[in-house]
C-alpha cells in the first residue's frame, strides 16, 4: 500500500487529538513578514507531512532516506528557523549553535526526544516538539508481536522450516507457553503501556504495572481488567511472566534493567523492549539469556543501535527486530503530519499541539 494513495493515510486535522490536559497553549513568534520561514529537514519524511512543510516553509534537505552525517547536519542547519529531525540525528548544543540565533523550533518526528538535548534547547529559547499519541497502537501491536513470537517460538519455527529441519509433528517440538492467565508486567504505564495492557484483556491476563506518577485512577482501568499497581520494580520483576518496557530514555531509566534486575526475574520469563535500547544493559541481558533466569527476550531497540551486543544474534531465544515500533504506513504518515503541524503552528504563533518544553514560550 502506498502512503500517498491509502485512504488511511488521509488523517484527521490533528490526529493526536488536543494537546495533553494542562499543556500550555504554546505559541512562538513568527518569522519576519513576507518571507517563508526556512526549515531544514534532516531526512526524507512521508506525506502528508512533506507536502505540508513544503507548502508552509522554504524547505532544504530531506532528499534522502538515510541518517545525515554530522558535517552535513551542521552545514544544513546553518541559518534555519526550524529543524525537522528524526531519531537518527543527534541534536545537541553544537547543532543549535551551528544553526545560529534564527533557530526557533526543533520538531522531532518521534515521541522519544532522547536524541535532542532539550535542556540546551530550552537554555537557547528554542521550542522542541514531538509526536505522541499517533504511534501508540502501532507500538503496542509490535510489542505484542514480540510477546507472541516469544511465547509460541514463532521465529524459531520459521527458521526451522526454512532450513529444512522440520521432519514431522512432534509432541515435544518447540514448546512454548500459554498466554491465557499469565501475568504481564508493564514497566511504564503511559499511553503505550496501557495500550499493551488493554491487548492483554484478550488473553485474560493479569497485568501488574509500575508508573512514575503512581496508580491509575479507577476510571482509567477497563471494566473487568485485572490491573494492579506495584510500588517497586523489583516486585514486578519477581512476579511477571512477561515484562514489557515502556519508559522513555532519561538519565534515570538508563540501564533500569541490569544484571541485578534480570536476576530477579522469574525462571523462564520473557523480556520485551520496544522503548529505547539503553534502558536495558544489553551485555547483562545476553548473559541472562544464556544462563538464566530468562527464558527469552523480544527486542526492537538496542543499546548501541544498530549494533548488537556480542553474542546476542547467536541466541535462539531472542527475537530481534530492526526498530519497527511505529513502522506502519498509516502511523508514519501521521507522525510526519504531526511533526509538520507542530512546526507550522509554532512559526505561525498558533497553539502548538505537542510542545516538549513549553516553558520557553512563557
Ligand atoms: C520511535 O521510536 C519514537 O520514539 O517515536
Amino acid at each position: 500500500m502506498d502512503a500517498d494513495t491509502s485512504p488511511l493515510a488521509a488523517p484527521p486535522k490533528d490526529p493526536a487529538g488536543p494537546a495533553a490536559p494542562g499543556a500550555a497553549p504554546a505559541v512562538i513568534a513568527g518569522p519576519s513578514a513576507g518571507a517563508k520561514p526556512r526549515l531544514f529537514l534532516t531526512r526524507r519524511i512521508p506525506d502528508p507531512g512533506l507536502a505540508l512543510i513544503r507548502d508552509a516553509f522554504d524547505v532544504t534537505g530531506g532528499e534522502e532516506d538515510r541518517p545525515l552525517e554530522r558535517e552535513a547536519l551542521l552545514r544544513g542547519a546553518a541559518g534555519t528557523d526550524v529543524l525537522l529531525c528524526l531519531l537518527t540525528e543527534t541534536i545537541d548544543g553544537a547543532v543549535m549553535d551551528a544553526a545560529g540565533p534564527s533557530l526557533r523550533v526543533i520538531s522531532n518526528m518521534a515521541v522519544g526526544v532522547d536524541n535532542i538535548d532539550v535542556a540546551a534547547a530550552t537554555a537557547r529559547g528554542i521550542l522542541v516538539t514531538n509526536t505522541p499519541g499517533v504511534l501508540t497502537d502501532a507500538t503496542a501491536d509490535l510489542a505484542w508481536a514480540l510477546i507472541m513470537s516469544g511465547a509460541r517460538r514463532v521465529v524459531e519455527g520459521d527458521r526451522m522450516v526454512r532450513e529444512g529441519r522440520f521432519q514431522r509433528w512432534s509432541p515435544f517440538m518447540l514448546l512454548g507457553h500459554d498466554l491465557a492467565g499469565a501475568t504481564l508486567g508493564i514497566v511504564g504505564m503511559g499511553r503505550i503501556g496501557q495500550a499493551v495492557a488493554r491487548r492483554g484483556l484478550g488473553w485474560d491476563m493479569k497485568v501488574i504495572y509500575t508508573r512514575r506518577s503512581g496508580p491509575l485512577a479507577a476510571g482509567d482501568i477497563p471494566v473487568g481488567a485485572r490491573w494492579e499497581h506495584r510500588e517497586s520494580l523489583d516486585d514486578l520483576l519477581r512476579e511477571a511472566d512477561i515484562v514489557s518496557l515502556h519508559v522513555p530514555l532519561t538519565p534515570d531509566t538508563r540501564h533500569l534493567i541490569g544484571a541485578r534486575e534480570l536476576a530477579l526475574m522469574k525462571p523462564g520469563s520473557y523480556l520485551v523492549n520496544t522503548a529505547r535500547g539503553p534502558v536495558v544493559d544489553e551485555d547483562a541481558l545476553v548473559a541472562a539469556l544464556r544462563s538464566g533466569p530468562l527464558g527469552g527476550a523480544g527486542l526492537d531497540v538496542y543499546e548501541r543501535e544498530p549494533e548488537l551486543a556480542a553474542g546476542l544474534a547467536d541466541l535462539p531465544n531472542a527475537t530481534l527486530l530492526p526498530h519497527l515500533g511505529s513502522a506502519t504506513v498509516e502511523t508514519r504518515g501521521r507522525m510526519a503530519e504531526l511533526a509538520a503541524l507542530n512546526a507550522i503552528a509554532a512559526m505561525r504563533g498558533e497553539p502548538v499541539p505537542h510542545p516538549v518544553n513549553p516553558e520557553v514560550l512563557t
